[in-house]
């Protein structure tokens, strides 16, 4: 049973961060100068994940799609291009400083965490009652008429309402107003002595060329989007692409978060995988809808079940978009935002072209007129899909003969090692043929060869690293070349030949389509 459902954030954290690292998946950045917030380093598992996370991704978008083709764009770019996004002017969150502590928050997360705290006495009066009724409780019943409920029910709606009403006009005013009238502390001062609330730009800047031939303001790329933008009419032109079409691309994006404490779901650094689709203005809305589909479909395709997923329409839309979903996944600490999906009408292109004096139009022969493309954009975090992938993967299980094991339940296609090859022991030429079957298995699957410890202890090692299959080599398979494999998730093991192998692996992995 994965058990985080009934953790909350903090702990939630404390376990995952800590199996993160004890098996080589995630390490804090500069981990021996003690971190660097909200920065972290992939180990040898974590990189192996990661990559085929991607590789899932690009094979699905691009691989898998005619008229979608990649790019890979520098991360620094003309200092214009974020004046033309409109992210020098308003890429920006509200942030408030506690003038004792000097600490700085996001103030609109300082009022959601005080909301999250309502939202937990909400769910422990759900547990006494469950525990007070036993099997006749109606959880459904319970939540809508209980008045304690129903009144922290009410509080939550009434501040969401005055916070997100006021970030909409941009009244920062009124939200350290609200600050003040909710009580809220600084949670290491314990004081309210608080600054103004003021906005601050998430863009990181640096100098690009030497003073002499002139310093220049260049920013770290906070999303790969523009990248495809500028490139549009270099693609559609040498890719002699007709529109419908799609220029994809993965790759490091950098924003000075304010709130620096939910391991990889919010860096400083961290990778987008996006795609950029060009349609016909006026067929917008259909493709917005295809792609949320789409986009939900692939989720899906690694067989974790659709109850995690759910969408969050905008009803509230940037001004430059005319339909957008979140979506989100059921994260231990709750539904959040996994993916983007948005109609960005033809707002980037037509900033680019205004910034840059160039035309970035398409000539659509089947209508014989040249307009500016409309796009709908598919933009997910790597480094959140792995923390997705990752937290519903970690599973503590008690077993039949009393013991305890923590199993990674990873999609068996994205996990770092497919199959560990596993000699029972270290003498009886069964070393040498298990090195034998791994060589004929290495080229096509990642595969793990173990031999130190009892084989209990490596298959343990093994199922916290999430290796969906162990195949062990004993006497017998001298005999009879047949080997054991054992299951990572059901721990059932069969008979086969070696000879089966390759196909049993190629099938454990494929994913459901
Ligand atoms: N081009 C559109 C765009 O960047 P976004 O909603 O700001 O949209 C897209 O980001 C996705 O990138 C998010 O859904 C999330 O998965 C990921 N993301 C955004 N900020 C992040 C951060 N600080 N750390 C990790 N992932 C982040």
């Amino acid at each position: 049973m994965n058990n985080f459902k009934t953790m909350n954030q903090e702990e939630f954290f404390k376990k995952i961060t800590a199996h993160a690292k004890e098996y080589g998946f995630i390490f804090p950045s500069s981990d021996i100068y003690d971190g660097l917030a909200a920065v972290y380093d992939y180990g040898q598992n974590g990189v192996e994940l990661k990559k085929n996370i991607r590789e899932y991704w690009w094979k699905a978008m691009v691989q898998m799609h005619e008229n979608i083709v990649g790019l890979d764009a520098a991360i620094f770019m003309h200092p214009t291009v974020w004046k033309a996004s409109g992210h020098v002017d308003a890429f920006n969150d509200p942030m408030i400083d506690n003038k004792d502590s000097k600490k700085r928050y996001r103030a609109d997360v300082l009022v959601e965490d005080y909301m999250a705290k309502i939202e937990e006495k909400i769910n422990k009066e759900v547990e006494k009652a469950k525990k007070r009724f036993g099997d006749a409780f109606n959880e459904e019943q319970f939540v809508t008429t209980n008045a304690r409920v129903l009144e922290w029910k009410k509080e939550i709606e009434t501040i969401s309402h005055r916070l997100y009403g006021a970030m909409e006009k941009n009244d920062l005013a009124d939200i350290k107003k609200l600050i003040e009238d909710l009580g809220i502390v600084c949670p290491i001062s314990g004081t309210r002595n608080w600054t103004d609330v003021r906005q601050f730009n998430l863009m990181f800047a640096t100098q690009i060329g030497s003073l002499a031939e002139g310093a220049n303001t260049v920013y770290l790329r906070p999303e790969t989007a523009q990248g495809i933008f500028v490139n549009y009419l270099n693609v559609q032109k040498t890719g002699r692409m007709k529109i419908p079409f799609g220029i994809a691309q993965t790759g490091k994006a950098f924003r000075n978060e304010i709130v620096a404490r939910q391991f990889i779901f919010r860096m400083r650094e961290f990778e987008q995988m996006e795609m950029q689709f060009f349609v016909r203005p006026g067929t917008e809305i259909e493709w917005f809808k295809k792609w949320k589909e789409e986009r939900l479909k692939w989720h899906l395709s690694l067989g974790i079940p659709a109850e995690n997923y759910r969408f969050h329409d905008h009803e509230k839309l940037a001004h430059y978009a005319n339909a957008a979903t979140d979506i989100e996944f059921n994260f231990p600490f709750g539904f959040k935002e996994l993916e983007g999906v948005h109609s960005r009408t033809d707002y980037d292109l037509s900033r680019h072209a205004e910034f840059s004096g160039k035309k970035l139009q398409y000539f659509d022969p089947e209508t014989n007129e040249s307009y500016t493309p409309y796009v709908i954009e598919t933009s997910i975090g790597l480094d959140r899909m792995f923390l997705a992938m990752f937290s519903y993967a970690y599973t503590e299980e008690k077993l039949e003969d009393g013991s305890e094991r923590v199993v990674m339940k990873l999609p068996p296609i994205l996990a770092p090692y497919k199959v560990a090859i596993l000699p029972l022991v270290k003498k009886d030429g069964l070393p040498e043929k298990a090195r034998e079957i791994m060589d004929n298995l290495q080229y096509d699957f990642m595969c793990q060869y173990e031999e130190k410890d009892s084989i209990g202890k490596r298959y343990r090692r093994q199922d916290a690293i999430g290796t969906p299959l162990c195949v062990t080599v004993d006497n017998q398979t001298l005999e009879d070349n047949t080997v054991t494999v054992r299951d990572r998730d059901t721990m059932e093991q069969i008979r086969v030949n070696v000879d089966e192998l390759h196909e049993i692996i190629r099938k454990k992995i494929s994913p459901k389509r």
